[in-house]
């Protein structure tokens, strides 16, 4: 896990157990919208978690088990619509902004010790606010439509075609030039934790689902099937490569730090560009 991701979602470890059973109220103030045609419109509601340990996952749970489920002013709410899976931080599925940050919700506290201590010195509930991912079109509440990230997987054809034994030894270090091996065992492991949780493409000032830019959620499992793929199909693929993501990255490095998988990007994009586009361009010479 990278210091980033610990900052952004373990930030609560820090507080003693004393604080952490203390009586904290929450207000959740969630965007919601009962379908996609639907206007939206803000809702809040209060709730205090069992202890600081707690995850907006838990507290969206929580909030749909009520019997009588009201927002904040007693007025009577559908329940929250939102998406989960493992709950572990491992699928993707719950993904939403959250206090203006493209965050898991089963991996972020409801506070840290820094809003704890705001709670105690001014008696204001902590608020946090829930948005469903914006670049996507939105379903119902917190969940939004991310069928493009896997057509656009589609259409880059990232998949594996030929499972090239060799170079997989090569990258696996079975052969002479460990380090070198080591490296690309090492980057294509990390590439395979991308979650398709789409918070890169949140924060992304060159994605749009619309266009032929496709962002770091294909650029991650692109650069995986790079390292092992060869031949004509490796051709395709850093055709594919500089088409769809190298010509329209910006490599403003906005995605820096945001992703909850904990994926370096500034190296991935790095080691991309060299496999796809440079020594290619060098090759062509
Ligand atoms: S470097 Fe900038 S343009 Fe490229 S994927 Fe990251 S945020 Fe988007
Ligand atoms: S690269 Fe990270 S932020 Fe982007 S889709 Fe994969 S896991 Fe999510
Ligand atoms: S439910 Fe799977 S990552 Fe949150």
């Amino acid at each position: 896990m990278t210091a980033a991701r610990d900052k952004i979602n373990d930030n609560f470890d820090h507080l003693d157990d004393k604080i952490k059973k203390i009586d904290i109220e929450i207000k959740i103030s969630i965007l919601r919208r009962e379908n996609p045609d639907a206007k939206s419109y803000w809702r809040s509601f209060l709730y205090t978690p069992k202890d600081g340990a707690e995850t907006v996952a838990t507290a969206l749970s929580r909030l749909n088990e009520r019997e009588d489920l009201r927002d904040m002013d007693g007025n009577p709410a559908p329940l929250i619509q939102w998406e989960y899976g493992c709950l572990q931080k491992k699928c993707g599925a719950c993904a939403m902004v959250i206090n203006n940050r493209p965050a898991l919700a089963c991996g972020t506290r409801l506070y840290s010790e820094k809003d704890y201590k705001n709670y105690i010195k001014n008696q204001r509930a902590i608020e946090i606010r829930l948005e469903p991912l914006r670049k996507f079109p939105v379903i119902a509440d917190l969940i939004s439509d991310r069928s493009v990230l896997y057509e656009n997987l589609k259409t880059a054809r990232a998949w594996l075609k030929n499972d090239n034994i060799n170079k997989f030894n090569h990258a696996a270090g079975i052969d002479k030039n460990m380090k070198t091996a080591r490296k690309e065992t090492d980057a294509a492991y990390e590439a395979s934790r991308c979650l398709q949780c789409g918070c890169c493409l949140e924060v992304c000032p060159n994605f749009d689902p619309f266009n032929q830019f496709f962002g770091m959620s294909a650029a991650v499992p692109m650069s995986r099937i790079l390292i092992r793929e060869s031949g004509e199909a490796e051709r395709e693929l850093s055709g594919n490569y500089e088409k769809y993501i190298y010509n329209g990255c910006g490599k403003s490095l906005a995605c820096r730090n945001i992703c909850p998988a904990g994926i370096d990007m500034e190296n991935l994009l790095s080691r991309s560009a060299a496999i796809a586009v440079w020594r290619r361009m060098i090759k062509r010479k």
